[in-house]
Parts: structure tokens; sequence; C-alpha cells
């Protein structure tokens, strides 16, 4: 007799994904899993097909191939189930308007079969995590965009979900509307609430994800977590400096160790495997011309370098 240990457990499996508009391939054929307490991103452009894999997951469309399963739900032949232990704050809003944002909430939890007492205690605890307890008994008509999607998690939430879905839920709104839903996306998971949620925004799949699929023309082009996607991308090492006066790009790709130049506002970034070689030529360079450097600063690769680099090709 020997201990075994505990499999990790996967909340959402998917395998072969696939969804077809007319010619247009928007989800090729993709698979994938996600952990049990995970928050995992989906980071693609405009198009990738980030919308309609969610919507695959969520039971609002059928896949034309493939599979996939919520905490052992099968989406498809188990959508009921599926649904009831899942919660979502989909691309385009859906509040009542004519009701209230309490009343939003209470309906909803009622939707789920959440008891009187509890759903108004969640409803108005939900609604003071994300700023909207004064505003409780207003309409949702008279809301901004920011207070209506804070709203919209909320309402994903009430019925405590076991595996949360979002779909670039802070995009277009203001500093504060998104600082509110990131805080609420880690508290409820910090609690054990799984997250799948998409963006296009490099800094938030950061910020957030324990691990990102970037997505591009409905296929997966890479999965890891932040920190590893940055590291696994050799020789996008770099160095940005700014000299006093306009330096032409092509006199910097002179430099020892330099493999490319881009220009960033008024910083030049040059890319390198060597940066303390590139340190010194643009020292070198600098007193050469008689030029003085304002800012320096020694890069490794952003997630964006690495979007790029996986998306674009280049
Ligand atoms: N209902 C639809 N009818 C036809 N084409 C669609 C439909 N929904 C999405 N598409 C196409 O599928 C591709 C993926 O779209 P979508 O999943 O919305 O991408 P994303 O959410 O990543 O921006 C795009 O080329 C889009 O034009
Ligand atoms: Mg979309």
């Amino acid at each position: 007799m020997g201990f075994r240990t505990m499999p990790l457990e996967s909340a959402l499996e998917v395998s072969n994904l696939t969804k077809r508009y007319g010619d247009i391939l928007a989800v090729d054929h993709i698979g994938f899993e996600v952990e049990k307490g995970e928050i995992f991103g989906f980071l693609g452009p405009n198009g990738a097909g980030k919308t309609t894999t969610i919507r695959m997951l969520t039971g609002v469309i059928k896949p034309d191939d493939g599979r996939a399963s919520i905490l052992g739900h099968d989406v498809l032949k188990d959508g009921l189930r599926s649904r009831q232990v899942t919660g979502v704050v989909p691309e385009m809003a859906n509040a009542y308007i004519d009701l209230s944002a309490f009343g939003n909430l209470t309906l909803m939890g009622e939707l789920y079969g959440v008891p009187k007492k509890q759903r108004e205690k969640s409803a108005s605890k939900l609604l003071k995590g994300v700023r909207l307890y004064d505003r409780r008994n207003s309409l949702v008509r008279e809301f901004s965009r920011g207070m209506k999607q804070r709203l919209l998690l909320c309402m994903a939430l009430i019925s405590e979900p076991q595996i949360l879905f979002l779909d670039e839920p802070t995009a277009g709104l203001d500093v504060e509307s998104q600082r509110l839903i990131k805080d609420m996306i880690r508290e409820f998971n910090r609690n054990g609430t799984t997250v799948f949620l998409t963006t296009h925004n490099m800094e938030e799949a950061n910020q957030l994800c324990d691990r990102i699929a970037i997505i591009n023309r409905g296929r997966i082009a890479a999965i890891d977590t932040p920190e590893k996607l940055r590291m696994q991308s050799s020789g996008l090492n770099s160095v940005e400096v700014s000299f006093e006066k306009a330096v032409r790009a092509e006199e910097l790709m002179k430099i020892e160790g330099v493999r490319e130049v881009k220009r960033t506002g008024d910083k030049m970034r040059l890319y390198t495997d060597q940066p303390s070689i590139v340190l010194e030529g643009i020292v070198d360079f600098a007193r050469r011309r008689g030029l003085k450097v304002v800012t320096v600063n020694t890069l490794g690769p952003t997630l964006e370098d690495v979007f790029l680099k996986l998306v674009r090709g280049s």
C-alpha cells in the first residue's frame, strides 16, 4: 500500500475544437486544458477566434468538430450541467436596462436557483465589491459602460460558479472600472474559482494570468506561463537608447552585436544577444559623434515582443 499523489484536475478540457463560418475557419482544431484554480488567458488580435471559442465553450453556438468538457461535463451532451457550474461575462452586455442593478442581480440569482435570502446577501456584497452599492437601486439604463460591465461581472458571479468565462472584460473601459474588475477576478480566483478570459491586451494577460494561450487566425501559437513565453524567445534582448539629437537607424546597425534597430517614439531599440557589448558600442558611438545619451536601458523581451513574433512572424 502506498500513497498516490492526486493528479492535477482539469476544469476545462478542449480537443480538436473547430468552427467554420462559410469559408472562414474561425477556430481551427484547437486543444488545451485548464487546471482547477488557474487563471487562463486567451490572448490574440481582433478576429483571432477568441469570441467564437468562448461561445462554443459556453454553449451559445455548436462546434463543427471536436469536443469540450467543463469539470467533466461535456458541453454538448451535458450542456445543462456544464452551464450550471459556469458564469459568463459575454462580449456584448446583456443586463436589463429597465431593471435596477440590484434587480438584475437577484433575478440572475433566482434563475440559478439561489435561495432568496442568500441571493440578496450576495447581491449586496458583490455590488459593494465593484463600488456600485450606492447605485443599487438605479436603473441600468442610467449606467456608464464601465458600470454596466462591473454589473455584468457581478451577474456572472452570483451563482458562485466554479468556472468563470470572460470575453475581453476590460476592453475600452475607464481605468477605475478596469481595476475593480481585475481585483474582483483575482479575489474570486483566490477563493477557488477557475478563470478563462480572453484579451487582446498583453499587459493585462501578463498581470492576471497563470498561463496564456496565444491564439492567431483560429490556431494556438503557444501556451505557457507569461514568464516562460518571454524567456523562450531568445534574441529578443534589447538596449533602448535616446540621444539628444536624432540618429538614423542605419548608423546604429553598424554597432557591434546589433541585430536589428527599431524606433519607438524618441527612443531607438537595438535588439541583440549581447547587451553589454552593445552598451559599450553605444558609449563609443556617442563619444565619436560628440552626441549626448539622454537615456539608456537594457530590456528583456516583453510579452509584446513574443506576441508579435508569434503572430506576425516578425
Ligand atoms: N457570426 C459570424 N458569422 C460569420 N463570421 C463570423 C461570425 N463570428 C465570427 N466570425 C469570423 O470568425 C473570425 C473570428 O472571429 P471572433 O471569434 O469574433 O474573433 P475575436 O473574438 O478573436 O476578435 C473572424 O474572421 C470573424 O469575422
Ligand atoms: Mg471577440
